[in-house]
């Protein structure tokens, strides 16, 4: 099992297979972004399978694809496939911007992908282009229909709430999630990379008590619902999640780490420590190693980040480690 110094265990790995992506939202990263992997540092299908056996053999259950967007690496549904035939890995799920979603979803649900978050700021097509810089949001809306035809459950919206930018579309947000039956997940912009620290902050507390009110909603537990605290209609067929790592931390709760396309695992979003698995893989570890190295690590997880304290120090954009 992993375990870190602070009695948390991991049992969650957030695994980027990408850190391209054909949005450039102004909160993740630069408009005119050249800091890539190269391709040849990208660890292959074979490499992330035997890595995620090894995790799963720790006691990892849950892996997360995410990027940049993920749906850019090829055969994306060939390595979804693989890897939830891993035994011992019992949920799959996607991050996904939904751009490639629609011609994508049904070879990623046949290759046991079953839970969906989408990131959507806005329903506006203007705004949508001014925040990502991209005319995409026809083709996101198209994705998000298709993948709930096809059966996806749940489907979570992420929208990133920033000042002056979206926090005016909240109520459009929450009756188009109402209506198609998705989870709303509200997230305050962290300092991530210069881009996440010139975002317009908004603190959710208050728009969670105004939501409360408005549409009648109670305090809610979500399964699997993670670091984002719900409210819920009386029915509870609506929820609306508020991931609020900037007012009100939720460190000491963490189950997870991250692999970043490179096979760097980061074990703290807003701290910089990490092991260097391609390196070791590349070097011909051993299965013994390699665990070793992974129970090493996470035994130093940091207790938790500093975007407060020392909101200057991760400089690696969210594209790279994945949100
Ligand atoms: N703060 C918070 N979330 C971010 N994301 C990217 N950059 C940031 C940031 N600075 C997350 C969002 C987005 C996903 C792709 O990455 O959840 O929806
Ligand atoms: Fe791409 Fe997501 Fe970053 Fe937007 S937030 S640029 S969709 S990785």
């Amino acid at each position: 099992m992993l375990h870190d110094s602070y009695g948390r265990q991991v049992e969650y790995l957030r695994l980027s297979v990408t850190d391209r992506c054909d949005l450039r939202c102004t909160y993740c990263m630069p408009e005119d972004f050249k800091g890539y992997e190269q391709t040849d540092d990208w660890l292959t299908f074979d490499e992330i399978e035997r890595v995620v056996r090894a995790f799963a053999h720790l006691g990892v259950r849950r892996i997360r694809l995410t990027g940049g967007e993920p749906l850019l690496r090829g055969n994306l549904a060939g390595l979804a496939g693989r890897l939830s035939a891993i035994p011992g890995i019992a949920d799959l799920s996607l991050s996904t911007n939904a751009t490639h979603l629609a011609k994508n979803a049904q070879a990623l649900h046949k290759a046991g992908i079953s839970r969906l978050n989408v990131s959507l700021d806005t329903l506006n097509p203007a705004r949508f282009a001014a925040i990502t810089k991209r005319e995409a949001l026809a083709s996101v809306l198209n994705g998000l229909m298709v993948a709930s035809e096809i059966g996806f459950a749940p489907i979570k919206i992420n929208m990133v709430v920033m000042a002056g930018v979206n926090d005016d579309e909240i109520d459009a947000m929450v009756a188009f999630c109402m209506q198609h039956g998705f989870i709303l997940r509200m997230i305050e912009t962290m300092p991530v990379g210069e881009t996440g620290r010139n975002a317009g902050f908004v603190a959710l507390a208050p728009i969670r008590e105004r939501l409360r009110s408005r549409f009648g909603l109670v305090d809610g537990v979500v399964p699997g619902g993670g670091p984002a605290r719900y409210l819920v209609s009386h029915d509870r067929r609506f929820q609306v999640g508020f991931i609020t790592p900037m007012s009100q931390h939720f460190c000491e709760t963490c189950n997870r780490v991250r692999l970043s396309v490179d096979g760097t695992l980061y074990t703290c979003l807003g701290q910089n420590d990490k092991v260097d698995v391609r390196i070791m893989l590349r070097a011909g570890c051993s299965d013994r190693e390699l665990a070793a190295a992974l129970i090493e690590g996470i035994e130093r997880k940091p207790f938790k980040h500093e975007f407060k304290e020392a909101p200057d120090k991760v400089i690696r954009f969210m594209s790279s480690t994945g949100g």
